[in-house]
């Protein structure tokens, strides 16, 4: 049986996710927030016979593109095909099972987008407007989006921008920001006119909130809910969909020169057109079909797009089904900071898969374990050890692992017979039974981490039955029940292969192979004969292996470093202090002198001992500069700068008498002052 949300019965699912710009490689937020959970939910929905269309493609368009163009020297277009590619093979090495990956920058997708701005334009579903925009007279164009930064009015952040402040989330418009300034220029922007096309959204409220509002409450999370009712409620504004830019779909009306379609607007239309590409002329009743059901998996920052913005423009064509659900996740963090692809603060797909060959579904299993789908979570490295160690090596991969090495050590290989069923056994049969509806519920509910953890539980179980059982030892003294214990617990095995599809596939395939079991529907799970007596069954290996401290302390040093990178990237003159005046600076005696020796303080990790002609004689200052001169003795013969009335102290039970001075680098390092020339030892500084 399938669930539906408000239980209504489809004929066929059109499942889509968030197009990835093209201006980075993908990352675990990416993947835990909208990929892996939208792959089980087909994985599991092709399981179960349905008809399904995944949807996946890249969003080639948008400001931040140009602008990483700009900052390489190379074109858009090269941006572009670099990532795109980077991410593709990525998605696909890690086995998410799209049925297009395609590409906005595509001639079809140009197409497809033209043409659906041009039927609404010609059925007047827009509105014409000449407003003020910026614009960069050095540059000679105007200034959409993130071509502007400036002071956030609600926040104060300095580097707000056009469209959006990062700091505090409000999105702005550009004429918002105080103190404007172009991207590209650096220069002041003045106001100019020019024309654009907006979609009246605020004639759209009434059906909105009637089909959100009234008709999604209860079935679509609530953080989606909760979402739509605060932008519903603030009152929908009229919101342009064309920009001044060189780079994205043209404007298809004539005189339209320098302008494109708003990223927004035609980024949703990608999965129109590449469902175009995949179906040829079959597509229409992929998004027209009443009996079609289109989910959207998104992250949190796409909800108004996913929810408002798009159904309108799919409701102004008329033609188009709405999405019945979007099952919006919330973000994930990373080793507790906010993962950041300017900051590289990320664990990058296509390094991961390269660091650990082979194991993309400890991966998928850990961000479908801890996917933000109700909260912001945080991933950790440690986190990913311990589900690896102690849930699918010492749970999933040990159950499989015992009960077919025992299965060629008692049966050469073959399935023992069922027999008769104890009360226990019985137990075990009908508990098995209850699995697939209870995944599947979960899965058809948007509640992936819970799918998961029932499909371990049925490992769990699996486990708890052998260690019951003891069929090592009960193999003396009841080979007939054994052989009845072994039976099921080789069927819960070929039950997970079925039911650990959507999550693991990779692990699937294993488990088919190693049971030499034909692919079965998710119907034919939950019953206690999908391998039949005397059915001889493949060689065991290991599901998975345990993950080692160092590999984990190899991930934990990267970050590190990008940390400590980032920190230097961060960093910034100290601030000026409060004004002193020239007889504040006179009371310092700031003198030259001449090292005579240098030599480690003993017992003192940090100090150097100086021996220094300051032209009265010779005077000892001890200085905690030793990390930073591992071979004091080359020291000798240079002059420093120091100061001469400090009164004596002791450090480490040597007399210092004066401080010599140094400069802090940005990253900690003291470098010694020396002055440019020789000079006479004892002369001042000032
Ligand atoms: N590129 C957008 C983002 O990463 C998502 C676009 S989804 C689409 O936030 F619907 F517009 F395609
Ligand atoms: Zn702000």
């Amino acid at each position: 049986m399938v669930y539906t949300d408000k239980d209504k019965k489809y004929r066929r699912y059109t499942v889509t996710s968030a197009l990835p710009y093209a201006n980075g490689p993908v990352h675990i937020g990416h993947l835990a927030g909208v990929y892996v959970p939208a792959d089980v939910y087909v994985r599991y929905l092709r399981a179960q016979g349905e008809q399904v269309m995944f949807i996946g493609g890249s969003d080639e368009h948008g400001v931040p593109i140009t602008i990483k163009a700009r900052r390489e020297g190379c074109t858009p277009q090269d941006i572009v095909d670099r990532y795109h590619k980077i991410i593709k093979d990525s998605f696909a090495e890690l086995g998410i099972s799209f049925d297009i990956y395609s590409r906005t920058s595509s001639k079809e997708h140009h197409e497809t987008a033209a043409a659906y701005f041009k039927k609404l334009y010609e059925e007047g579903k827009f509105i014409e407007k000449v407003s003020q925009q910026y614009y960069d007279e050095e540059a000679g164009c105007f200034l959409a989006d993130r071509y502007i930064t400036g002071t956030c009015p609600h926040c104060g952040n300095e580097h707000a921008y056009g469209d959006q402040c990062e700091a505090c989330g409000t999105s702005l418009n550009a004429t918002d920001l105080i103190n404007p300034k172009s991207a590209l220029s650096g220069s002041k922007p003045v106001l100019k006119d020019t024309k654009h096309w907006f979609l009246p959204l605020d004639q759209d409220e009434p059906w909105l909130r009637e089909w959100i509002l009234e008709g999604h409450k209860g079935d679509w999370k609530t953080n989606v809910y909760g979402q739509c009712k605060s932008w519903i409620d603030a009152g929908l504004q009229p919101r342009a969909v064309t920009r001044d830019l060189d780079w994205g779909v043209k404007v298809p009306l004539e005189g339209t020169d320098g302008k494109v379609l708003y990223v927004w607007f035609d980024a949703p239309i990608g999965y129109i057109s590449f469902t175009k590409q995949l179906k040829g002329d079959d597509w229409q009743k992929w998004w027209k079909d009443q009996d079609t059901k289109l989910v959207h998996f998104i992250g949190k920052d796409n909800i108004v797009f996913h929810c408002i913005i798009f159904p309108s423009m799919l409701h102004a064509d008329g033609s188009y089904i709405l999405p019945a659900n979007v099952p919006a996740n919330e973000f994930l963090n990373l080793e507790g900071d906010k993962i950041s692809t300017s900051r590289n603060w990320a664990v990058w797909l296509h390094e991961y898969l390269k660091d650990f060959p082979g194991k993309q579904d400890v991966l998928r299993y850990t961000l479908c374990s801890n996917a933000p789908e109700t909260k912001d979570n945080d991933f950790t490295w440690k986190d990913f050890q311990l589900k690896n160690n102690s849930e699918l090596v010492a749970i999933l991969g040990n159950f499989v692992n015992r009960t077919l090495v025992l299965t060629h050590k008692f049966y050469g290989g073959h399935v023992p017979a069922l027999g008769n069923l104890s009360a226990q056994d019985e137990e075990i049969v009908k508990e098995l039974a209850t699995f697939p509806e209870r995944i599947g519920r979960s899965i058809e509910t948007y509640r992936f981490r819970e799918a998961l953890a029932e499909m371990m539980n049925l490992a769990r179980l699996g486990n708890k039955y052998l260690t019951d059982t003891e069929p090592w030892k009960l193999i003396k003294s009841d080979p007939e029940r054994t052989a009845t214990v072994m039976n099921l617990s080789l069927q819960i095995c070929a039950n997970l292969a079925v039911l650990c599809a959507p999550f693991l596939p990779f692990t699937a395939d294993k488990l088919h192979l190693m049971l030499n079991l034909p692919a079965k529907g998710w119907q034919d799970a939950g019953r206690a004969d999908l391998l039949m007596e005397g059915h001889t069954i493949g060689t065991p290996e290991l599901l998975f292996e345990q993950i080692s401290d160092e590999a984990i302390q190899a991930q934990v040093d990267k970050l590190q470093a990008t940390k400590a990178q980032n920190e230097l990237n961060a960093w910034k003159p100290a601030e000026v202090k409060a004004p002193v005046t020239i007889d504040d600076f006179g009371k310092m005696d700031i003198r030259v002198g001449t090292i005579l020796e240098c030599q480690k303080v003993p017992k003192a990790d940090k100090l150097l001992q100086f021996k220094i002609e300051d032209g009265m004689g010779t005077r000892t200052i001890v200085s905690g500069i030793a990390k930073f001169y591992p071979e004091p003795e080359k020291l000798v013969g240079k002059q420093v700068c120091f100061i001469a009335n400090f009164p004596p102290r002791k450090l480490k039970g040597v007399e210092s008498q004066g401080m010599i001075l140094s400069a802090e680098d940005k990253d900690g390092r003291l470098v010694l002052l020396t002055p440019s020339d020789t000079v006479t030892p004892g002369c001042n500084v000032g």
